[in-house]
């Protein structure tokens, strides 16, 4: 682990959870998902990029059968996202219709990325759609969202590693940390 600092420590603040703090809390979504939807099949939706790490240990974590497809969205800023210019940049590869569809993120800041995820998804008629994040961070929420699953909620700050990035970069580090402010001022 203090070689992967090594790169990043001029920019990285503290670590907010270790990588076993987050393989802990990842196998007990994992357990309360597998109960929930026993006698079912979760067909896992994630959403590009920053799920990319989660997703991939949330499945290993999960005990009934599982399928998984991906979604990507345009990166506006929230402006923009609120005026409703979302845009798919990248569709379902499959059909969901009659699926019990669960939706993987890895942030959820304002809501209204995911908001505009879940109108799509409902249009498509799943037979359950549900949500799980890895991280909830409420202080900026702008649509309030049912989120069933959440790893960890946390406070106004800029999280990366585990899939998140700052500039795309970060997105490797095996642990969550927040950055300097002054590398973000
Ligand atoms: C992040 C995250 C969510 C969204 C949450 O994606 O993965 O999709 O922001 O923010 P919101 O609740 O304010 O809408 P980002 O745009 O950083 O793209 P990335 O996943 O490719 O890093």
């Amino acid at each position: 682990m203090s070689k992967r600092l090594t790169f990043a420590d001029r920019e990285i603040d503290r670590t907010l959870f270790d990588a076993d703090h987050i393989h802990r809390r990842i196998l007990e979504l994992g357990a309360a998902i597998s109960r929930d939807y026993e006698g079912r099949e979760i067909h896992i939706v994630a959403v590009l990029k920053g799920s990319i790490m989660v997703v991939a240990d949330l499945i290993r974590a999960i005990t009934v059968p599982v399928s998984v497809d991906f979604i990507a969205i345009s990166s506006y800023g929230p402006e923009a996202r609120q005026s409703g210019s979302v845009r798919l940049l990248k569709d379902l590869d499959e059909s969901i219709e009659g699926r019990h569809v669960l939706v993987v993120e890895d942030v959820i800041d304002t809501g209204l990325t995911l908001s505009y995820i879940l109108r799509t998804l409902r249009a498509r008629r799943p037979a359950s759609l549900e949500i799980a994040t890895l991280l909830d961070k409420p202080a900026h929420r702008l649509i309030d969202l049912p989120i069933r699953y959440v790893g960890f909620t946390i406070p106004d700050c800029f999280v990366v590693g585990y899939g998140l990035d700052y500039q795309q970069r970060y997105r490797n580090l095996p642990f969550l940390a927040t950055l300097r402010g002054d590398v973000l001022a």
